[in-house]
């Protein structure tokens, strides 16, 4: 199957989020669909997947103009997408989730279901329980069931849109060896949106690059990795320079601690912070390192040992107190817990910050067109957050943050962030480190922890091991982290 978009144009009031774009894509090839934050990518692949139209331009498939009213339209013709934010129906059944979207009469029974279910995973190396229940599948899972579902219904031309976010690097090779394998013995076309460039440089074979809405470079692969950041911002970045900062007295202690992760207890971990200090907390996806964070914000609960916060045991203290005590926390899953569907910028911002009932709404507008222009958020205090790209909701989650913290809790901080972004959302927060703050943080992205981590700890089978020389390695210290969260054990030096 032959796909060409041409002369694609869409814009939102007066924004040109795609100018007369014209890309082509031809079957069994593995394309990467980059540009920096805002730059069209999502729009784009949303006018193609059928879940908006264009304002002007055609899609052709081999030849033929098509077009879409719904993404089942679009899926018809064998074009499905999986979206940057998941859109499953998390109180479901994986059975149940898969068998969604079919045709009454297409697959009857629950059994042919299940079989379709389990033959197309096994078909991609994917292993999914059938009655688990979706909420309690890590991200990286929710995600094969959604390629699995979009297979099973005819998807011939499959479009991911920041796949990598938030997955184990294990889930990573699983996908893009199925991805792979899809596009060579399948014919299938594969599109990655992504601001990995090391993932593009793995994976794809061409590359379309935009910025502001426009196309700006189309090359086949190999191409270095500091032309494709050229042409995404117009010049290439010095790497990040990394620094300590002084440290200060103890912020956070955790004695004993043990806790109930996703799949596995989490057992006798023990951890002393000071402010001032940056901690990486490293693991596979669900082994317990989001879930210490959540429980260090009163979140969730301990099952044994206690977290203090300056000297104070949180036991019984939610989020609001610990808030006033200094702490903050910040999720990854931007709209199912940090940002509210359908409230603006400003109305975040009067969330966040106003106290008392009354809220005086011209300084909330005020504070917001501040923030937007410190934060360089694209987007106005009147838009709704749904409205903003991925990378410009999460500059907001940043934002949103309270002045004078002690303590800062952030789970994958930079996900679906542009490099420049990423740089830049890390000298934000180390401005906050400077200032006596201390941060703890998750990542997938091992490169970002070994990056920014005065200290590591180091989450694998139910035991959270401190690791605080790997900088010091005379070996890659991103790849030694990953023998780590895999189950090596650490021998200090
Ligand atoms: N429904 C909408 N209403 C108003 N503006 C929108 C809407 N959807 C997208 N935009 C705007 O269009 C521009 C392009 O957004 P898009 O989501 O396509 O960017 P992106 O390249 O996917 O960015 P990211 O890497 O951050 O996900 C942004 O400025 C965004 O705010
Ligand atoms: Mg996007």
């Amino acid at each position: 199957m032959h796909v060409e978009l041409h002369h694609i144009t869409k814009t939102f009031g007066g924004l040109r989020a795609n100018d007369a774009l014209s890309l082509s894509f031809a079957e069994g090839r593995i394309y990467a669909l980059l540009g920096e934050n805002g730059a069209g990518k999502s729009t784009l692949m949303k006018i193609l997947s059928g879940y908006q139209p264009p304002d002007s331009g055609q899609i052709l498939i081999d030849g033929r103009a098509v077009t879409f009213e719904t993404p089942a339209d679009a899926l018809r013709c064998g074009i499905g997408m999986l979206h940057q934010d998941p859109l499953d129906v998390p109180n479901l059944t994986v059975l149940d989730n898969f068998m969604l979207g079919r045709r009454e009469g297409l697959l009857p029974k629950r059994k042919a279901a299940r079989a379709a279910l389990e033959q197309h995973a096994a078909r991609l190396g994917f292993h999914l329980d059938p009655f688990r229940y979706v909420d309690s599948l890590t991200i990286g899972e929710r995600q094969q069931l959604e390629i699995v579902r979009l297979l099973s219904l005819g998807a011939r031309l499959l479009i991911l849109d920041e796949p990598t976010t938030g997955i184990s690097a294990e889930q990573k090779q699983t996908l893009f060896s199925s991805l792979k394998r899809l596009a060579a013995q399948e014919g299938m076309t594969i599109i990655l949106v992504s601001h990995k460039l090391e993932d593009v440089a793995a994976l794809c074979e061409e590359v379309y690059v935009l910025r502001g809405g426009k196309l700006v470079g189309h090359r086949h692969m190999p191409t270095s990795i500091d032309e494709l950041v050229t042409l995404m911002f117009g010049q290439s970045l010095p790497p990040p320079a990394r620094r300590q900062s002084a440290l200060g007295e103890e912020i956070l202690r955790a004695e004993a601690v043990s806790l109930t992760a996703r799949r596995l207890t989490v057992r006798d971990l023990w951890l002393s912070v000071r402010r001032g200090e940056v901690i990486g907390l490293a693991g596979l996806d669900g082994s317990g390192q989001s879930d210490f964070l959540r429980a260090c914000a009163g979140l969730q609960p301990l099952n044994g040992g206690r977290i203090l916060i300056g000297g104070i045991p949180i036991r019984g203290k939610g989020y609001a107190e610990l808030l006033r005590m200094g702490v903050a926390y910040a999720p990854s899953g931007r709209l199912e817990e940090g940002l509210v569907d359908g409230l603006t910028l400003t109305e975040h911002f009067a969330l966040a910050r106003a106290g008392g009932a009354w809220i005086n709404w011209r300084a909330m507008t005020a504070l917001a067109a501040e923030q937007i222009g410190r934060y360089n958020i694209r987007g106005m205090p009147h838009s709704p957050v749904q409205t903003l790209s991925g990378g410009n909701q999460q500059r907001a989650l940043i934002a949103l943050l309270p002045e004078n913290l002690r303590l800062l809790l952030l789970e994958d901080p930079t996900r679906g962030l542009d490099v420049e972004s990423t740089a830049w959302v890390w000298q934000q927060l180390l401005a906050r480190r400077d200032q006596g703050a201390a941060i703890l943080f998750t990542s997938p992205d091992l490169d970002e922890i070994v990056t920014y981590s005065d200290r590591v700890l180091v989450f694998c089978d139910g035991r959270a091991t401190l690791v605080s020389d790997l900088a010091a390695s005379t070996r890659n210290p991103a790849e030694q982290l990953g023998e780590l969260i895999g189950g090596k054990v650490y021998e200090p030096r």
